[in-house]
């Protein structure tokens, strides 16, 4: 069976079904959804019951997998292997994680509109989202897309942003949420990583608008003019009519594209459990990105 695509917005994001996700990909199959995920950038995938095995192994058809904070936090985790992100309120002992736990931090890093690992080079290309157990209220994920942002830009804007570059720092988030004490050691583990703000998407030729909230300084601007200017854009790039609102059913597999869009989690009852596994792919020339 080959890949089917059913639009869930006016400019990005779809619906794939089609092609079985247990079992290996083929590479015409690989071909397929890169071309889908140029065009659409999110693809939604319906009852899928995957195991986090089989769920590394599609990812890792597609890329080598990245490790994210995971290399500055090295805490006690619940998942066995490291490369199967734990996006939950729960800790290593099973529990719902405690309000004002180091897990809930993260969480709620999460719920800031960002490109997963654009703080490192490489960065990430694609992250895949897999549901297990969702709270009764709220908990969906928004995504962005940066293309049509970018096209959506005044001209005046676009010719301003031309050569512009802004620094993306790991901690930026977790200070922003009044979670300071970081050694200096940990504060240096994961330099800062630079990135245009304007970007051609290699697989689709469009130009896009790369903020996020990770981004904490325009290369040469100072820091008050950066960071409001920062803003701006991200608060154009997350406007309504730019935004996939993803509301989660158990067995749901979201991939994204972190080079052409932003995503958040939003709020829930953090009593209640949520729990999610995440892959993420290196954007790095040996990664398979490959279109049909
Ligand atoms: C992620 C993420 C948001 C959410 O998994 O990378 O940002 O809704 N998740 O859990
Ligand atoms: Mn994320």
């Amino acid at each position: 069976m080959s890949l089917r695509l059913k639009p869930l917005h006016p400019v990005f994001a779809a619906e794939a079904s089609g092609i079985d996700l247990t079992r290996p990909l083929a590479d015409s199959e690989v071909r397929e959804i890169n071309a889908a995920m140029n065009q659409y950038a999110v693809l939604v995938w319906r009852g899928q019951p995957l195991t986090g095995q089989q769920q590394l192994d599609f990812a890792k058809s597609f890329g080598p997998l990245d490790l994210g904070l995971k290399k500055v936090f090295k805490r006690k985790e619940r998942l066995e292997d490291e490369h199967l992100i734990d996006i939950s309120n729960v800790d290593a002992e099973g529990k719902v994680a405690g309000r004002d736990s180091p897990k809930n931090l993260s969480n709620f890093a999460n719920q800031l509109w960002h490109s997963d690992s654009s703080f490192q080079d490489p960065r990430a290309a694609y992250s895949m989202l897999h549901a297990l157990v969702l709270p009764s209220w709220g908990g969906n994920t928004e995504f962005a897309d940066l293309r049509a942002a970018y096209d959506g830009l005044p001209e005046r804007t676009k010719a301003e942003l031309q050569g512009l570059r802004a620094e993306h720092y790991a901690l930026h988030t977790r200070i922003l949420l009044g979670d300071e004490a970081y050694t200096d050691d940990q504060k240096k583990a994961i330099p800062p990583a630079v990135w245009p703000l304007v970007e051609t998407h290699a697989g689709s030729g469009r130009k896009l608008l790369f903020v996020g909230v990770h981004a904490r300084q325009v290369i040469g601007w100072p820091t008050a003019e950066s960071r409001m200017y920062l803003q701006d854009l991200l608060e154009h790039a997350t406007q309504r009519e730019f935004v996939y609102r993803h509301e989660w059913q158990v067995g749901d597999l979201v991939m994204w594209d972190n080079r052409g869009t932003l995503h958040r989690g939003r709020r829930y009852d953090i009593a209640e459990r949520r729990e999610l596994r995440r892959t993420t792919i290196e954007d790095v020339p040996e990664a398979r990105l490959m279109a049909a």
